[in-house]
């Protein structure tokens, strides 16, 4: 038997399915990509995740964690800038590495973004249920404890997690037009909220609470990047949009780039203000900025924190549904997951089955799994993606110089391989045991693509007739032992990766 775990997806096959197969509608503006960008990645992260990194790592320095994040993030925006208006086609970092890097990193990497976009939208889902409940709490309605609580914490059921979790599925499911109307009203309302937060408590800020500025010193930042990084999960959704834009080339890197930067300029405005409002310590809870708010003597305005923080969390959970429906689309038009995923609704236009699936695993993930392990595990996956992206971004310039590329990252290949160092040093920051969770996951997945992905493998079915285009030898091997050995060596040695970029170019042309 030959293992061939390296064939690349030709580019043109790419754009023709893309534009031949069953279509999604191409409705989306520019502004509705900063919207979508926005809209995923302001949530959990700045309404909870702040005042944690705060308190336990990074003190008032938690502002130059999110700028350290930022970074990392603003580097791989670029790197995925070059590849969305290159192949515009859904999938996101799945689809370019299948065009880059071969089938095996393409799966691994659509395995991995089920961390970064469903696990991550578990966390969303739990966190809306929190607050939600602190809202009724104080308008003086108490839910039943057993109906706030899943079995596995002592309740009966989550009701909120899965109420959210339902309602952003019909939204998701119904149409990408409702969806991107729905999430800018959700965006305006939270970013107005966010504004309001400065408006009000800038003028409070007390400077001596900034001092000691870093009290765990530069490694507490660093581990604080590495928390807060959750913040800035999702700017890659944008991408994921890229067959539903109206002028993909140009929009989709102006969605990513101009989410990311209106994010972070919000992010480090809010850290510099939460810490100015009252002394680290304090922030250690699940609600921040209702907290530090109270303590300078702001009162009232904890409810319309409140509905603003449901509102950012309403938004991350739709444009997770909404990404992660996008790839499991690429991945079922691919074979590597059954046909159905692929299968697009002949009404609303939106992938159905892989839409309802993925909200029922998110409202399955908010039930079982305790909200620090969900953050960690996607920022775990999202980090991995970056890696791989930008890989995928330094190959594809040598093996396919001649295709158009309407948006270049600057600096190529050192802007890259700097996104590679700063994404590696985020993932080497988290704790241990997230490492051998997520070990633990891509066995799992490595499983799962032997005994059906490279099986069902549509381009496995066309082998054939495929002229490989990125000129790598196939070599033919009879244990799936070798496979592994190969697949390890590939990715964890530049020597031997490098050699291979100095092989033949395949013929110019799409
Ligand atoms: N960035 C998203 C959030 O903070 C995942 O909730």
């Amino acid at each position: 038997m030959k293992f061939n775990l390296w064939r690349t997806k030709p580019i043109k096959d790419l754009l023709n399915e893309a534009r031949d197969q069953e279509k999604l509608k191409r409705e989306m503006s520019a502004t509705d990509l900063v919207a979508l960008g926005v809209g995923a990645i302001i949530g959990t992260g700045i309404f909870v995740l702040t005042g944690v990194a705060a308190a336990n790592y990074a003190g008032p320095g938690v502002i130059l964690s999110f700028l350290i994040s930022g970074t990392a993030a603003g580097l791989a925006a670029l790197v995925y800038a070059e590849l969305a208006s290159m192949i515009p086609v859904a999938g996101s970092a799945y689809t370019y590495a299948y065009a880059a890097l071969g089938e095996i990193v393409a799966w691994i990497i659509g395995w991995n973004l089920i961390l970064e976009y469903m696990v991550a939208a578990g966390a969303v889902a739990l966190g809306w249920s929190s607050y939600f409940t602190d809202i009724l709490r104080s308008v003086g309605i108490n839910l039943p404890a057993s109906l706030i609580s899943s079995p596995l914490r002592g309740g009966i059921i989550d009701l909120p997690a899965i109420f959210i979790t339902a309602f952003a599925t019909i939204v998701a499911l119904t149409g990408t037009r409702t969806s991107a109307t729905t999430n800018k009203v959700v965006v305006a309302v939270k970013v107005l909220v966010i504004l309001a937060f400065l408006v009000l408590g800038f003028p409070r800020v007390n400077p001596a609470h900034w001092r000691p500025f870093l009290p765990f010193g530069l490694p507490g930042v660093v581990q604080g990047a590495s928390i807060i990084f959750f913040a800035y999960i999702g700017f890659d959704a944008v991408s994921t949009a890229a067959e539903e834009v109206r002028d993909p080339a140009r929009d989709l890197p102006r969605g990513i780039i101009g989410s990311l930067a209106l994010s972070t300029l919000l992010y480090m405005a809010v850290a510099a203000v939460l810490t100015g409002l009252t002394s680290y310590p304090r922030l250690n809870t699940a609600s921040p900025v209702t907290t530090a708010l109270l303590d300078a003597g702001i009162r009232g305005a904890s409810l319309l924190i409140g509905v603003g923080a449901l509102a950012g969390l309403t938004s991350v959970l739709l444009v997770g549904i909404y990404a992660q429906s996008r790839i499991f689309l690429a991945m079922g038009r691919d074979g590597l997951l059954p046909r159905a995923f692929a299968s697009v609704h002949p009404k609303f236009r939106t992938p159905w089955v892989a839409t309802l699936l993925v909200g029922a695993a998110i409202a399955s993930i908010s039930s079982l799994l305790p909200i620090e392990i969900i953050a960690q595990l996607a920022n775990v996956g999202t980090l991995s993606a970056f890696i791989i992206v930008s890989i995928g971004v330094i190959i594809l310039r040598y093996t396919r110089p001649d295709l158009p590329r309407p948006f270049q990252v600057p600096l190529a290949p050192w802007l890259p391989l700097l996104t590679i160092a700063f994404a590696g040093y985020l993932f080497i920051n988290l704790p241990r045991l997230t490492w051998i969770r997520f070990g633990a996951w891509l066995i799992l997945g490595i499983l799962v693509y032997f005994l059906y992905g490279y099986r069902y493998s549509i381009l496995a079915k066309q082998e054939p007739k495929i002229k490989r285009p990125t000129g790598i030898p196939v070599v033919p091997l009879k244990e799936p032992v070798f496979a592994f050995s190969q697949l390890f060596s590939r990715l964890f040695s530049p020597a031997r990766l490098s050699l291979k970029l100095r092989l033949p170019r395949r013929r110019p042309g799409p």
